[in-house]
Protein backbone atom coordinates (compact mmCIF):
# COMPACT_ATOMS: atom_id res chain seq x y z
CA UNK A 1 0.00 0.00 0.00
CA UNK A 2 1.13 3.26 -1.01
CA UNK A 3 1.05 6.17 1.94
CA UNK A 4 -2.19 6.53 2.90
CA UNK A 5 -3.19 10.04 2.10
CA UNK A 6 -7.05 11.42 2.73
CA UNK A 7 -8.72 12.39 -0.56
CA UNK A 8 -11.62 14.75 -1.43
CA UNK A 9 -14.73 13.42 -2.04
CA UNK A 10 -18.01 14.86 -3.09
CA UNK A 11 -21.11 12.83 -2.39
CA UNK A 12 -24.05 13.80 -4.45
CA UNK A 13 -27.33 12.35 -2.88
CA UNK A 14 -28.15 12.84 0.74
CA UNK A 15 -30.70 9.93 1.28
CA UNK A 16 -29.87 6.63 2.94
CA UNK A 17 -27.09 5.51 1.04
CA UNK A 18 -25.30 9.07 0.48
CA UNK A 19 -25.82 10.27 3.91
CA UNK A 20 -24.19 6.49 5.38
CA UNK A 21 -21.35 6.79 2.53
CA UNK A 22 -20.62 10.51 3.36
CA UNK A 23 -20.71 9.24 7.12
CA UNK A 24 -18.25 6.84 6.52
CA UNK A 25 -15.83 8.19 4.38
CA UNK A 26 -15.18 10.91 6.40
CA UNK A 27 -14.94 8.96 9.66
CA UNK A 28 -12.47 7.19 7.47
CA UNK A 29 -10.68 10.39 7.35
CA UNK A 30 -11.52 11.68 3.98
CA UNK A 31 -13.07 15.08 3.50
CA UNK A 32 -15.94 15.14 2.32
CA UNK A 33 -19.01 17.33 0.94
CA UNK A 34 -22.26 15.82 0.60
CA UNK A 35 -24.38 17.85 -2.38
CA UNK A 36 -28.10 17.09 -2.53
CA UNK A 37 -30.42 19.62 -5.11
CA UNK A 38 -33.11 19.95 -1.43
CA UNK A 39 -32.12 23.21 -0.52
CA UNK A 40 -34.35 22.01 2.82
CA UNK A 41 -32.12 18.98 3.38
CA UNK A 42 -28.94 20.64 3.17
CA UNK A 43 -30.33 23.41 5.74
CA UNK A 44 -31.18 19.98 8.39
CA UNK A 45 -27.52 18.58 7.79
CA UNK A 46 -25.79 22.00 8.49
CA UNK A 47 -27.99 22.49 11.36
CA UNK A 48 -26.57 18.77 12.12
CA UNK A 49 -30.39 17.76 11.81
CA UNK A 50 -30.40 14.16 9.80
CA UNK A 51 -33.37 14.24 7.87
CA UNK A 52 -34.08 10.02 7.75
CA UNK A 53 -33.89 7.93 11.29
CA UNK A 54 -31.05 5.14 11.16
CA UNK A 55 -29.16 3.95 14.45
CA UNK A 56 -26.08 6.06 15.36
CA UNK A 57 -26.10 8.11 11.79
CA UNK A 58 -26.71 11.51 13.92
CA UNK A 59 -23.99 10.84 16.06
CA UNK A 60 -21.26 9.40 13.38
CA UNK A 61 -22.13 12.21 11.36
CA UNK A 62 -21.15 15.06 14.17
CA UNK A 63 -18.29 13.02 15.63
CA UNK A 64 -16.91 13.21 11.92
CA UNK A 65 -18.16 16.68 11.33
CA UNK A 66 -14.55 18.01 11.07
CA UNK A 67 -14.55 16.35 7.72
CA UNK A 68 -17.77 16.59 6.26
CA UNK A 69 -19.94 19.93 4.80
CA UNK A 70 -23.29 20.04 2.96
CA UNK A 71 -23.96 22.40 -0.33
CA UNK A 72 -26.18 22.60 -2.95
CA UNK A 73 -23.72 23.99 -4.66
CA UNK A 74 -21.86 21.89 -7.49
CA UNK A 75 -19.84 24.09 -9.24
CA UNK A 76 -17.46 24.85 -5.91
CA UNK A 77 -17.18 21.11 -4.90
CA UNK A 78 -16.98 18.47 -8.12
CA UNK A 79 -13.56 20.72 -9.31
CA UNK A 80 -12.24 20.15 -6.27
CA UNK A 81 -12.94 16.45 -5.74
CA UNK A 82 -10.82 13.33 -6.09
CA UNK A 83 -13.98 10.90 -6.15
CA UNK A 84 -17.38 11.68 -6.76
CA UNK A 85 -19.94 9.18 -5.38
CA UNK A 86 -23.39 9.36 -6.81
CA UNK A 87 -25.59 8.03 -4.66
CA UNK A 88 -29.07 9.35 -5.84
CA UNK A 89 -32.65 7.57 -5.95
CA UNK A 90 -33.76 5.72 -8.85
CA UNK A 91 -37.51 4.81 -7.84
CA UNK A 92 -39.67 2.62 -10.03
CA UNK A 93 -41.42 4.06 -12.46
CA UNK A 94 -44.94 2.68 -13.36
CA UNK A 95 -43.86 -0.20 -15.31
CA UNK A 96 -40.91 -1.36 -13.07
CA UNK A 97 -38.18 -0.03 -14.80
CA UNK A 98 -35.93 2.45 -12.32
CA UNK A 99 -36.36 6.41 -12.86
CA UNK A 100 -32.88 7.45 -13.62
CA UNK A 101 -33.67 11.34 -14.17
CA UNK A 102 -31.76 12.20 -10.80
CA UNK A 103 -29.48 10.33 -11.97
CA UNK A 104 -28.59 11.94 -15.33
CA UNK A 105 -28.97 15.35 -14.03
CA UNK A 106 -26.36 14.10 -11.34
CA UNK A 107 -24.10 12.65 -14.22
CA UNK A 108 -25.01 16.20 -16.51
CA UNK A 109 -24.19 18.17 -13.55
CA UNK A 110 -21.06 16.44 -12.68
CA UNK A 111 -20.01 16.25 -16.53
CA UNK A 112 -19.93 20.53 -16.48
CA UNK A 113 -17.25 20.61 -13.42
CA UNK A 114 -14.86 18.05 -14.31
CA UNK A 115 -11.37 19.83 -13.63
CA UNK A 116 -9.44 18.18 -16.43
CA UNK A 117 -7.57 16.03 -14.37
CA UNK A 118 -7.82 12.67 -13.14
CA UNK A 119 -11.04 11.92 -11.38
CA UNK A 120 -12.76 8.94 -10.53
CA UNK A 121 -16.85 9.04 -10.35
CA UNK A 122 -18.80 6.29 -8.78
CA UNK A 123 -22.00 4.72 -8.63
CA UNK A 124 -23.67 3.79 -5.83
CA UNK A 125 -26.62 4.50 -6.51
CA UNK A 126 -28.82 0.93 -7.51
CA UNK A 127 -28.53 1.14 -11.32
CA UNK A 128 -29.81 -0.90 -14.52
CA UNK A 129 -26.98 -3.13 -15.29
CA UNK A 130 -24.91 -0.83 -18.54
CA UNK A 131 -25.54 1.87 -16.89
CA UNK A 132 -21.62 2.41 -15.74
CA UNK A 133 -21.27 3.25 -19.72
CA UNK A 134 -24.24 5.28 -20.27
CA UNK A 135 -22.79 7.46 -17.65
CA UNK A 136 -19.68 7.81 -19.13
CA UNK A 137 -21.08 8.37 -22.57
CA UNK A 138 -23.29 11.98 -19.99
CA UNK A 139 -19.49 12.93 -19.05
CA UNK A 140 -18.36 12.32 -22.74
CA UNK A 141 -21.20 14.44 -23.80
CA UNK A 142 -21.34 17.08 -21.84
CA UNK A 143 -17.78 17.84 -20.17
CA UNK A 144 -15.94 20.76 -21.94
CA UNK A 145 -12.47 18.65 -22.74
CA UNK A 146 -13.32 15.08 -21.68
CA UNK A 147 -10.73 12.52 -22.13
CA UNK A 148 -11.48 8.69 -21.91
CA UNK A 149 -7.96 8.37 -19.66
CA UNK A 150 -9.11 10.86 -17.33
CA UNK A 151 -12.53 10.59 -16.12
CA UNK A 152 -13.56 6.64 -14.66
CA UNK A 153 -16.87 5.69 -13.84
CA UNK A 154 -16.96 3.16 -11.39
CA UNK A 155 -19.30 0.84 -9.88
CA UNK A 156 -19.45 0.28 -6.17
CA UNK A 157 -22.79 -1.29 -5.25
CA UNK A 158 -23.61 -0.39 -1.84
CA UNK A 159 -25.07 -3.60 0.61
CA UNK A 160 -26.68 -1.77 3.45
CA UNK A 161 -29.80 -2.41 5.24
CA UNK A 162 -31.87 -0.03 6.59
CA UNK A 163 -31.22 0.07 10.21
CA UNK A 164 -28.27 -1.64 10.54
CA UNK A 165 -26.53 0.65 7.84
CA UNK A 166 -23.53 1.69 9.98
CA UNK A 167 -22.14 -2.04 10.80
CA UNK A 168 -23.08 -2.80 7.61
CA UNK A 169 -20.77 -0.38 6.30
CA UNK A 170 -17.74 -0.50 8.42
CA UNK A 171 -18.05 -4.03 8.72
CA UNK A 172 -19.00 -5.36 5.23
CA UNK A 173 -18.79 -8.76 4.36
CA UNK A 174 -17.81 -7.67 0.81
CA UNK A 175 -16.45 -4.48 -1.45
CA UNK A 176 -17.52 -4.80 -5.22
CA UNK A 177 -15.28 -2.88 -7.07
CA UNK A 178 -15.82 -2.77 -10.75
CA UNK A 179 -14.32 -0.42 -13.76
CA UNK A 180 -11.08 0.26 -15.46
CA UNK A 181 -8.59 -0.82 -13.71
CA UNK A 182 -6.46 2.41 -12.94
CA UNK A 183 -9.52 3.48 -11.11
CA UNK A 184 -10.38 0.35 -9.34
CA UNK A 185 -6.96 0.76 -7.83
CA UNK A 186 -7.78 4.35 -7.22
CA UNK A 187 -10.92 3.02 -4.83
CA UNK A 188 -8.68 0.74 -2.92
CA UNK A 189 -6.66 3.34 -1.89
CA UNK A 190 -9.97 5.65 -1.22
CA UNK A 191 -11.18 2.31 0.58
CA UNK A 192 -8.04 1.57 2.27
CA UNK A 193 -8.84 1.96 6.33
CA UNK A 194 -11.48 -0.22 5.76
CA UNK A 195 -10.51 -2.92 3.38
CA UNK A 196 -7.56 -3.41 6.48
CA UNK A 197 -9.85 -2.62 9.34
CA UNK A 198 -7.63 0.12 10.55
CA UNK A 199 -9.96 2.76 11.17
CA UNK A 200 -11.23 4.07 14.28
CA UNK A 201 -13.84 1.40 16.24
CA UNK A 202 -16.89 3.31 16.74
CA UNK A 203 -18.73 2.56 20.36
CA UNK A 204 -21.98 2.84 18.93
CA UNK A 205 -21.26 0.45 15.76
CA UNK A 206 -20.83 -3.12 17.16
CA UNK A 207 -18.01 -5.13 14.99
CA UNK A 208 -19.67 -8.33 14.33
CA UNK A 209 -17.90 -11.37 16.08
CA UNK A 210 -15.06 -13.13 14.41
CA UNK A 211 -15.02 -10.45 11.76
CA UNK A 212 -12.08 -10.27 9.87
CA UNK A 213 -11.36 -8.14 7.00
CA UNK A 214 -14.09 -7.68 3.97
CA UNK A 215 -13.48 -9.47 0.43
CA UNK A 216 -13.01 -7.30 -2.25
CA UNK A 217 -14.03 -8.28 -5.37
CA UNK A 218 -12.85 -6.90 -8.55
CA UNK A 219 -14.65 -6.91 -11.78
CA UNK A 220 -15.80 -5.18 -14.46
CA UNK A 221 -18.55 -2.48 -14.45
CA UNK A 222 -21.61 -4.66 -15.92
CA UNK A 223 -20.79 -7.58 -13.46
CA UNK A 224 -20.55 -5.10 -10.58
CA UNK A 225 -23.94 -3.68 -11.30
CA UNK A 226 -25.29 -7.38 -11.67
CA UNK A 227 -23.74 -8.34 -8.54
CA UNK A 228 -25.88 -5.53 -6.51
CA UNK A 229 -29.47 -7.22 -8.44
CA UNK A 230 -28.33 -10.95 -8.28
CA UNK A 231 -27.89 -10.66 -4.41
CA UNK A 232 -31.01 -9.09 -3.75
CA UNK A 233 -33.14 -10.91 -6.25
CA UNK A 234 -31.87 -13.89 -4.29
CA UNK A 235 -32.43 -12.76 -0.64
CA UNK A 236 -36.05 -12.02 -1.54
CA UNK A 237 -36.10 -15.36 -3.17
CA UNK A 238 -35.05 -16.45 -0.19
CA UNK A 239 -37.75 -15.14 1.64
CA UNK A 240 -40.43 -15.88 -0.56
CA UNK A 241 -38.96 -19.11 -0.62
CA UNK A 242 -39.77 -19.30 3.13
CA UNK A 243 -43.50 -18.18 2.86
CA UNK A 244 -44.30 -20.62 0.16
CA UNK A 245 -42.84 -23.06 2.40
CA UNK A 246 -44.75 -21.74 5.67
CA UNK A 247 -47.97 -22.14 3.83
CA UNK A 248 -47.10 -25.93 2.85
CA UNK A 249 -46.47 -26.22 6.87
CA UNK A 250 -49.54 -24.34 8.10
CA UNK A 251 -51.89 -27.21 6.10
CA UNK A 252 -49.61 -30.22 7.25
CA UNK A 253 -48.90 -29.48 10.64
CA UNK A 254 -45.49 -28.48 10.18
CA UNK A 255 -43.61 -25.61 11.84
CA UNK A 256 -41.53 -23.45 9.54
CA UNK A 257 -39.36 -21.68 12.05
CA UNK A 258 -37.82 -25.25 12.94
CA UNK A 259 -38.11 -26.17 9.28
CA UNK A 260 -35.96 -22.75 8.61
CA UNK A 261 -33.39 -23.97 11.91
CA UNK A 262 -33.48 -27.57 9.99
CA UNK A 263 -32.27 -26.73 6.87
CA UNK A 264 -30.52 -23.53 7.74
CA UNK A 265 -27.62 -26.01 9.58
CA UNK A 266 -26.70 -27.03 5.58
CA UNK A 267 -23.86 -24.10 5.12
CA UNK A 268 -24.98 -23.99 1.41
CA UNK A 269 -27.85 -22.59 2.85
CA UNK A 270 -27.69 -21.09 5.83
CA UNK A 271 -29.83 -19.82 8.32
CA UNK A 272 -30.09 -16.07 7.11
CA UNK A 273 -33.08 -14.92 5.28
CA UNK A 274 -35.47 -17.34 6.11
CA UNK A 275 -38.25 -15.40 8.43
CA UNK A 276 -41.15 -16.33 7.52
CA UNK A 277 -43.89 -13.54 7.84
CA UNK A 278 -45.76 -11.23 5.60
CA UNK A 279 -43.64 -11.14 3.04
CA UNK A 280 -40.86 -8.19 2.21
CA UNK A 281 -40.93 -4.98 1.93
CA UNK A 282 -38.91 -1.57 1.67
CA UNK A 283 -37.17 0.35 -1.23
CA UNK A 284 -34.87 -2.35 -2.66
CA UNK A 285 -36.50 -6.30 -3.19
CA UNK A 286 -39.18 -5.51 -4.77
CA UNK A 287 -37.77 -2.19 -7.29
CA UNK A 288 -34.83 -4.63 -8.16
CA UNK A 289 -36.63 -7.72 -8.81
CA UNK A 290 -38.86 -5.97 -11.22
CA UNK A 291 -35.75 -4.34 -12.36
CA UNK A 292 -33.89 -7.46 -13.34
CA UNK A 293 -36.59 -8.89 -14.83
CA UNK A 294 -37.53 -5.78 -17.23
CA UNK A 295 -33.81 -5.84 -18.21
CA UNK A 296 -34.58 -9.52 -19.38
CA UNK A 297 -37.62 -8.54 -21.00
CA UNK A 298 -35.45 -5.95 -23.16
CA UNK A 299 -33.27 -8.94 -24.66
CA UNK A 300 -36.63 -11.33 -24.71
CA UNK A 301 -35.31 -13.55 -21.73
CA UNK A 302 -38.27 -14.55 -19.27
CA UNK A 303 -37.10 -14.85 -15.23
CA UNK A 304 -40.21 -16.81 -13.83
CA UNK A 305 -38.36 -17.82 -10.66
CA UNK A 306 -38.02 -14.06 -10.18
CA UNK A 307 -41.81 -13.39 -11.38
CA UNK A 308 -42.67 -15.85 -9.17
CA UNK A 309 -40.88 -15.04 -6.08
CA UNK A 310 -42.76 -11.43 -6.39
CA UNK A 311 -45.88 -13.49 -6.70
CA UNK A 312 -45.66 -15.18 -3.23
CA UNK A 313 -44.75 -12.15 -1.61
CA UNK A 314 -47.72 -10.25 -3.21
CA UNK A 315 -49.78 -13.78 -1.96
CA UNK A 316 -48.48 -13.23 1.55
CA UNK A 317 -49.89 -10.32 2.28
CA UNK A 318 -53.22 -11.46 0.95
CA UNK A 319 -52.73 -14.50 3.74
CA UNK A 320 -52.67 -12.45 6.23
CA UNK A 321 -55.79 -10.60 5.57
CA UNK A 322 -57.17 -13.99 5.04
CA UNK A 323 -56.40 -15.17 8.20
CA UNK A 324 -58.26 -11.91 9.96
CA UNK A 325 -61.19 -12.46 7.55
CA UNK A 326 -61.37 -16.27 8.72
CA UNK A 327 -61.92 -15.51 12.36
CA UNK A 328 -63.59 -12.23 12.53
CA UNK A 329 -65.91 -12.60 9.23
CA UNK A 330 -67.34 -9.03 8.83
CA UNK A 331 -64.81 -6.58 9.31
CA UNK A 332 -67.52 -3.17 8.46
CA UNK A 333 -67.52 -1.37 11.73
CA UNK A 334 -64.95 -3.47 13.74
CA UNK A 335 -62.26 -2.12 15.04
CA UNK A 336 -59.12 -3.38 14.14
CA UNK A 337 -55.66 -2.84 15.51
CA UNK A 338 -52.48 -2.89 13.17
CA UNK A 339 -49.06 -2.81 15.10
CA UNK A 340 -46.07 -1.44 13.10
CA UNK A 341 -45.98 0.49 10.21
CA UNK A 342 -42.50 0.39 8.67
CA UNK A 343 -41.67 -1.85 6.68
CA UNK A 344 -39.11 -3.50 9.05
CA UNK A 345 -37.81 -2.49 12.88
CA UNK A 346 -35.70 0.04 13.48
CA UNK A 347 -36.28 2.05 10.97
CA UNK A 348 -39.02 4.66 10.23
CA UNK A 349 -39.05 3.95 6.06
CA UNK A 350 -42.59 2.87 4.97
CA UNK A 351 -41.91 1.79 1.51
CA UNK A 352 -43.62 -1.11 0.44
CA UNK A 353 -44.79 -1.79 4.34
CA UNK A 354 -47.16 -4.86 4.55
CA UNK A 355 -49.03 -2.31 6.95
CA UNK A 356 -49.41 -0.02 4.27
CA UNK A 357 -51.74 -2.74 2.07
CA UNK A 358 -53.19 -3.72 5.14
CA UNK A 359 -54.47 -0.75 6.06
CA UNK A 360 -55.55 0.12 2.67
CA UNK A 361 -57.39 -2.87 2.84
CA UNK A 362 -58.92 -2.76 6.06
CA UNK A 363 -60.29 0.96 4.88
CA UNK A 364 -62.16 -0.98 1.50
CA UNK A 365 -63.72 -3.36 3.95
CA UNK A 366 -64.87 -0.72 6.13
CA UNK A 367 -62.96 -1.30 9.84
CA UNK A 368 -61.67 1.19 11.76
CA UNK A 369 -58.09 1.26 12.60
CA UNK A 370 -56.27 2.17 14.92
CA UNK A 371 -52.41 1.71 14.18
CA UNK A 372 -49.02 2.29 16.15
CA UNK A 373 -45.23 2.12 15.53
CA UNK A 374 -42.17 3.37 17.56
CA UNK A 375 -40.62 5.26 14.97
CA UNK A 376 -42.52 5.52 11.93
CA UNK A 377 -45.92 7.41 12.90
CA UNK A 378 -44.75 10.85 12.15
CA UNK A 379 -43.66 9.94 8.96
CA UNK A 380 -46.90 7.90 8.16
CA UNK A 381 -48.54 11.34 9.14
CA UNK A 382 -46.44 13.03 6.01
CA UNK A 383 -46.71 10.11 3.66
CA UNK A 384 -50.13 7.74 4.12
CA UNK A 385 -52.67 10.73 4.10
CA UNK A 386 -54.22 8.93 1.81
CA UNK A 387 -54.85 6.00 4.18
CA UNK A 388 -57.86 6.52 7.02
CA UNK A 389 -56.56 5.16 10.84
CA UNK A 390 -55.95 6.47 14.19
CA UNK A 391 -53.09 7.03 15.85
CA UNK A 392 -51.84 4.96 18.95
CA UNK A 393 -49.59 6.46 21.22
CA UNK A 394 -48.77 3.15 22.38
CA UNK A 395 -48.80 -0.24 21.40
CA UNK A 396 -51.39 -0.92 24.29
CA UNK A 397 -53.86 1.95 23.32
CA UNK A 398 -53.70 0.44 20.03
CA UNK A 399 -55.42 -2.70 21.47
CA UNK A 400 -57.82 -1.19 23.89
CA UNK A 401 -61.13 -2.19 22.53
CA UNK A 402 -60.00 -4.00 19.43
CA UNK A 403 -62.02 -6.67 17.61
CA UNK A 404 -58.64 -8.03 16.00
CA UNK A 405 -55.19 -7.25 16.09
CA UNK A 406 -52.58 -7.69 13.15
CA UNK A 407 -49.16 -7.56 14.02
CA UNK A 408 -47.18 -5.85 10.93
CA UNK A 409 -43.76 -5.25 12.09
CA UNK A 410 -41.38 -7.45 14.66
CA UNK A 411 -40.34 -4.68 17.06
CA UNK A 412 -38.36 -5.44 19.64
CA UNK A 413 -41.31 -3.76 22.03
CA UNK A 414 -43.55 -6.25 20.57
CA UNK A 415 -42.19 -8.90 21.50
CA UNK A 416 -41.53 -8.03 25.07
CA UNK A 417 -44.76 -7.08 25.05
CA UNK A 418 -46.95 -8.94 28.15
CA UNK A 419 -49.11 -10.32 25.78
CA UNK A 420 -51.06 -11.86 28.56
CA UNK A 421 -52.30 -9.11 29.81
CA UNK A 422 -52.16 -6.73 26.58
CA UNK A 423 -54.83 -9.18 24.76
CA UNK A 424 -57.17 -9.34 27.66
CA UNK A 425 -57.86 -5.17 26.79
CA UNK A 426 -59.18 -6.30 23.39
CA UNK A 427 -62.68 -6.81 22.98
CA UNK A 428 -61.70 -9.61 21.18
CA UNK A 429 -58.46 -11.40 21.72
CA UNK A 430 -57.31 -12.03 18.14
CA UNK A 431 -54.39 -12.28 17.08
CA UNK A 432 -53.02 -12.13 13.64
CA UNK A 433 -49.04 -12.63 14.51
CA UNK A 434 -48.16 -12.17 10.83
CA UNK A 435 -44.21 -11.94 11.84
CA UNK A 436 -44.16 -14.54 14.61
CA UNK A 437 -43.35 -12.52 17.34
CA UNK A 438 -45.29 -14.06 20.39
CA UNK A 439 -43.00 -16.56 21.45
CA UNK A 440 -45.05 -18.46 23.93
CA UNK A 441 -48.48 -19.69 24.63
CA UNK A 442 -50.53 -17.44 26.67
CA UNK A 443 -52.42 -18.10 29.77
CA UNK A 444 -55.72 -16.59 28.74
CA UNK A 445 -58.26 -17.36 26.05
CA UNK A 446 -57.00 -16.04 23.34
CA UNK A 447 -57.06 -16.94 19.05
CA UNK A 448 -53.42 -16.56 17.59
CA UNK A 449 -52.37 -17.13 14.29
CA UNK A 450 -49.41 -17.01 13.17
CA UNK A 451 -47.42 -17.90 9.95
CA UNK A 452 -45.95 -21.37 8.83
CA UNK A 453 -46.80 -22.84 12.42
CA UNK A 454 -49.01 -22.80 15.55
CA UNK A 455 -48.31 -21.92 18.85
CA UNK A 456 -48.13 -24.55 20.86
CA UNK A 457 -50.77 -25.26 23.40
CA UNK A 458 -49.83 -24.30 27.28
CA UNK A 459 -48.26 -27.33 28.78
CA UNK A 460 -50.81 -28.21 31.82
CA UNK A 461 -49.42 -28.47 35.02
CA UNK A 462 -48.73 -32.28 35.82
CA UNK A 463 -51.18 -33.37 39.16
CA UNK A 464 -49.64 -32.62 42.20
CA UNK A 465 -47.57 -30.05 41.19
CA UNK A 466 -48.55 -25.96 41.51
C1 LIG B 1 -32.03 -4.85 1.52
C2 LIG B 1 -30.74 -5.69 1.39
O1 LIG B 1 -30.60 -6.52 2.54
C3 LIG B 1 -29.54 -4.79 1.25
O2 LIG B 1 -28.38 -5.57 1.04
C4 LIG B 1 -29.75 -3.88 0.07
O3 LIG B 1 -28.68 -2.99 -0.07
C5 LIG B 1 -31.07 -3.11 0.19
O4 LIG B 1 -32.14 -4.02 0.40
P1 LIG B 1 -33.28 -3.47 3.42
O5 LIG B 1 -34.33 -3.19 2.38
O6 LIG B 1 -32.81 -2.36 4.28
O7 LIG B 1 -31.97 -4.08 2.71
O8 LIG B 1 -33.89 -4.57 4.37
P2 LIG B 1 -33.62 -6.08 4.81
O9 LIG B 1 -33.19 -6.11 6.22
O10 LIG B 1 -32.79 -6.79 3.84
O11 LIG B 1 -35.12 -6.63 4.78
C6 LIG B 1 -35.90 -6.58 3.60
C7 LIG B 1 -37.29 -7.09 3.83
O12 LIG B 1 -37.30 -8.49 3.96
C8 LIG B 1 -37.99 -6.58 5.11
O13 LIG B 1 -39.31 -6.25 4.77
C9 LIG B 1 -37.94 -7.74 6.06
O14 LIG B 1 -39.01 -7.71 6.96
C10 LIG B 1 -38.04 -8.90 5.10
N1 LIG B 1 -37.43 -10.13 5.60
C11 LIG B 1 -36.10 -10.21 5.82
C12 LIG B 1 -38.25 -11.24 5.83
O15 LIG B 1 -39.48 -11.19 5.63
N2 LIG B 1 -37.66 -12.40 6.24
C13 LIG B 1 -36.33 -12.51 6.46
O16 LIG B 1 -35.88 -13.60 6.83
C14 LIG B 1 -35.52 -11.38 6.26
Amino acid sequence: MNEWKPQQVAVIGTGYVGLGTAGLLAHLGHQVTGIDIDPNKIAQLQRGEVPIYEPGLDQLLADAGHNLRWTTDYENVIPHADVIFICVGTPPLPDGRPNLTYLEAAARSIAQNLNGKVQVIVNKSTVPIGTGDWVTRILEEHAVDYHMNRYFVVSNPEFLREGTALGDSLYPDRIVLGGHALAVERMRDLYAPLIHQTFEPLAYVARPREYTVPAVVETTLPSAEMIKYAANAFLALKISFANEVAGLCERVGANIDEVATGIGFDQRIGHRFLAAGAGWGGSCFGKDTSALISTGSEYGYDMPILRAAINVNQRQRGVVLEKLQKHARLLKGKRVAVLGMAFKPNTDDLRDAPAHDFIARLNQLGATVVAHDPIAMDRARREWGHLRYIEAPTALDALKGADALIIATEWAEYRSLDWNTAVQTMRRPLVIDARNVISEPLDVPATIEQIGKELPEKTPALEGTA
